[in-house]
């Protein structure tokens, strides 16, 4: 897209933005345009920070599916728009709230902790919410010892080894992490032998263990504003790379691999965001009963970051 038709819808934006009372909120893997139009650019914890905090009339949420569901969760009183109704995570999609309600019945005692990257309905059936910057700070603060955990096995994995408990995990995975590969951050860090290597928590284990820290994307670009950061291997989503570069000028930054891209982050586009300011759709809406139950597991993980 040329610069001056981004301009141009960017202008667009900011005038329906400001008729609708609206604030623009963009997940760190959204593309470069996107990140730079928004009121705020986070990771899903931040984001359902803004969402809950936020005095605007309409949320337009630049992620996926379940970070616009949160929102609608968060607000009842307020429009979500999702300007691309498809752009959905398969992670979410690996476990269905009958699915849980069938491993409840089998651990009837348990807590049951579920990743953000879930439906409304699997929050709904949850004790607690977390996302990957307070899941060890939310598991380790349980005091039982029977927690079921869903729906990342490798952030489940991640969180059982960082706070000594065993954790019941649920075999759901994000494709786009998985493409990231040990043999990758070995060859990056043979490229670049001074470079630091963060990976996401959703990584698969062997990969983890190769890297420096295991954060979330907010707590990446934390660790690359350090002062005694200048090379930073990077495995996670691709285009958090756009941020890293925009807010560190003159540190080197790699990606683990090239292929790490999550298609479904990619769907919102400045054309659909005007789009969908414009004719206030696609909305996201949650039933009212599963909304207050899932509200619970949120509240819960917000009130203990
Ligand atoms: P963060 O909460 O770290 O931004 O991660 C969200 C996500 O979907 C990772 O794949
Ligand atoms: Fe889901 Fe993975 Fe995409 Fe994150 S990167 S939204 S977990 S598919």
């Amino acid at each position: 897209m040329s610069d001056k038709r981004d301009n141009a819808l960017r202008e667009q934006i900011l005038k329906l933005k400001k008729e609708r009372n609206a604030v623009i909120l963009s997940h760190n893997y959204q593309r470069g345009e996107v990140q730079d139009t928004a009121d705020f650019v986070g990771d899903s914890l931040e984001l359902s920070q803004k969402a809950a905090k936020t005095d605007a009339e309409v949320i337009v949420f630049c992620g996926v599916h379940f970070m616009a569901e949160t929102a609608a969760i968060l607000n009842p009183g307020k429009t979500v728009l999702l300007p691309d109704a498809g752009a959905g995570c398969p992670m979410a999609n690996m476990i269905t709230a009958e699915q849980l309600r069938q491993q409840k019945q089998k651990m009837p005692k348990a807590t049951v902790v579920t990743y953000i990257n879930s439906s409304a309905a699997v929050k709904a059936e949850s004790d607690y919410c977390c996302t990957s910057a307070n899941g060890v700070k939310i598991v380790g603060s349980i005091d039982n010892p029977e927690i079921i955990f869903v729906p990342d096995q490798y952030l489940g994995d991640f969180i059982a080894k960082r706070t000594g408990k065993t954790l019941t995990l649920w075999p759901g995975y994000c494709p786009t992490h998985m493409r990231i590969l040990p043999e990758d951050i070995i060859k990056r860090k043979q490229e670049h032998p001074k470079a630091k290597v963060v990976v996401h928590p959703e990584c698969r284990p062997d990969v983890i263990a190769l890297a420096d820290e295991a954060l979330s994307t907010s707590g990446m670009i934390r660790y690359a504003a350090r002062p005694d950061v200048q090379e930073l291997v990077v495995g996670t989503e691709v285009e958090i790379l756009h941020r890293l570069n925009k807010e560190n000028p003159g540190k080197q930054f790699y990606a683990a691999s090239k292929k790490a891209i999550c298609p479904n982050m990619k769907k919102i586009t400045l054309d659909k965001i005007a789009e969908s300011l414009e004719t206030m759709a696609p909305a996201i809406t949650v039933p009212e009963e599963i909304r207050l139950r899932a509200k619970a597991a949120v509240d819960r993980m917000l009130a203990g970051v």
